[in-house]
């Protein structure tokens, strides 16, 4: 991958996992639209790479991201927000197939916290400092917050928060089942968390992977009826992967299964 000014894409040590660092440390890893195509190039270029089975996108002790770029935002007009389709981009992460974990310690505000959203597997630590302060700027979360805040623990919690800009710990996200888990310590523990859970992820067959990722995205689209149908036929289609075929002959064997990724 070719050297960024914005992000940082670090040696994860474990094999089939990429780590990526949001790296503008004086402006609190602020999302300007300058960082979100590097990003997205990397994303790209990761999820064409068919040794990269898992991504894992963090920040610093002190922020994964402290939101949008206020700055470049103060000055945008309607006209220029709506023809141009301001924040659309940030939207790519959702199209990877490759699933991807968020390592959030020390703030994740506002888009920031909409970017962690976004990942597969959103991990943090006890003292992160979540929030979606848009309504203090006058605005409105303009990432997905109050869609997916909402679908992740309720629109009376959601509500509140989005209302008031109130901010809450990495703690309380795990509470209310907005994180998978909270650890102590800063940016190196919650790292080392999500790298080894990319690091077995990134162990099983990627085909198997990938559907299992399709079908927990689906579950926020759809209602259950269809969702469960949906999730039949996408079983029924891995009875077509070689992998389905090793997997469950290892098992009869006792042995360990050798993927093949097909
Ligand atoms: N955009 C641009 N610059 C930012 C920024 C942001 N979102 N957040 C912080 N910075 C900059 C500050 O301007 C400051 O720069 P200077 O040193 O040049 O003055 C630098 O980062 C350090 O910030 P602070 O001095 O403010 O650090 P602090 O420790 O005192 O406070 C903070 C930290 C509470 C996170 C505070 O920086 C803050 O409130 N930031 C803004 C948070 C916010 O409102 N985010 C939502 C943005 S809107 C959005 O995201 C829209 C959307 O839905 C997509």
């Amino acid at each position: 991958l070719p050297q960024y000014e914005n992000i940082l894409i670090e040696d994860s040590q474990k094999p089939g996992v990429a780590l990526i660092r949001l790296n503008r440390p004086k402006a609190l890893n602020a999302l300007s639209s300058a960082l979100f195509v590097e990003l997205n190039d990397a994303l790209k270029k990761l999820e064409e790479d068919p040794e990269t089975r898992a991504i894992v996108l963090t920040g610093s002790d002190k922020a994964f991201a402290a939101g949008a770029d206020i700055l470049e935002m103060s000055t945008l007009t309607f006209a220029e927000a709506y023809s141009k389709n301001f924040i659309a981009p940030w939207s790519y992460i959702m199209t990877l197939r490759t699933p991807i974990i968020a390592a959030v310690s020390g703030h994740a505000l506002g888009g920031g916290c909409e970017l962690a959203m976004m990942c597969d597997i959103l991990y943090a630590t006890k003292t992160a400092n979540f929030g979606q302060p848009e309504i203090k700027l006058g605005t409105i979360p303009g990432a997905g917050g109050s869609q997916r805040l909402t679908k992740a623990i309720g629109k009376s919690k959601a509500m509140e928060l989005i209302l008031t800009g109130n901010n809450y710990s990495g703690e309380q996200a795990e509470k209310d089942g907005l994180v998978a888990k909270a650890v102590d310590g800063g940016n190196k523990e919650v790292v080392d968390l999500a790298l080894t859970t990319a690091a077995k992820i990134a162990s099983y067959s990627r085909v198997a992977i990938v559907a299992a990722k399709e079908v927990v995205n689906k579950s926020q689209d759809l209602g259950i009826r269809e969702g469960v149908e949906y999730e039949r036929r996408i079983f029924h289609s891995l009875f077509g992967s070689q992998d389905q075929k090793i997997g469950m002959k290892a098992f009869a064997e006792k042995k360990k299964p050798e993927w093949t990724h097909s």
